[in-house]
């Protein structure tokens, strides 16, 4: 069964989705097949394409986005994927709050996994400027590169 990757931030159109687009790139780089979605604690956005912002920034880095919807987080995502990664404390928690008895899936913060940043939270940028996106995309470039590597050893 290949390995399944959930991204939770808060709107669902920033962090989520481009941590979306760099494990995408991370394993096809690696030539790894690994099955990645993303979804959101907040429904504000939801059935919206990401934050134009997120979009060019992701086109920037070779990945095309435009096609993603923002979604909420369901209690199936929890019995779904292997591995539920929250871009911040605040998403981990509500995520904890909400995991089913029967989950399957593995809790954790993305930037727990990047050497040095345990327990650092990927900066919110919605109320950034583009530089904002830029540190964004370099933060989930980082947790995609670092989780591929354990998701490739532990296959
Ligand atoms: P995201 O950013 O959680 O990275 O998608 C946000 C997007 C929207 C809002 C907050 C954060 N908002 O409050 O609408």
């Amino acid at each position: 069964m290949k390995p399944s990757v959930l991204f939770v931030c808060l709107g669902n159109i920033c962090r989520s989705p481009l941590a979306d687009a760099a494990l995408r790139e991370e394993a096809r780089r690696l030539g790894m097949e690994v099955e990645v979605d993303s979804a959101g604690t907040g429904d504000w956005h939801v059935g919206r394409p990401p934050d134009a912002r997120a979009v060019a920034t992701a086109k920037r880095n070779g990945v095309d986005i435009s096609h993603l919807r923002a979604r909420l987080v369901t209690p199936e995502d929890f019995r779904r994927f292997d591995h539920i990664l929250a871009l911040d404390a605040q998403n981990l928690a509500n995520l904890e709050r909400m995991q089913p008895v029967d989950s399957k899936a593995e809790l954790s913060l993305l930037l727990d996994h990047v050497e040095g940043r345990e327990g650092e939270a990927v900066a919110d940028p919605y109320y950034g400027r583009d530089e904002h996106f830029d540190a964004t995309w370099s933060d989930v470039t980082a947790g995609a590169k670092a989780l591929a590597r354990k998701i490739a050893q532990a296959e």
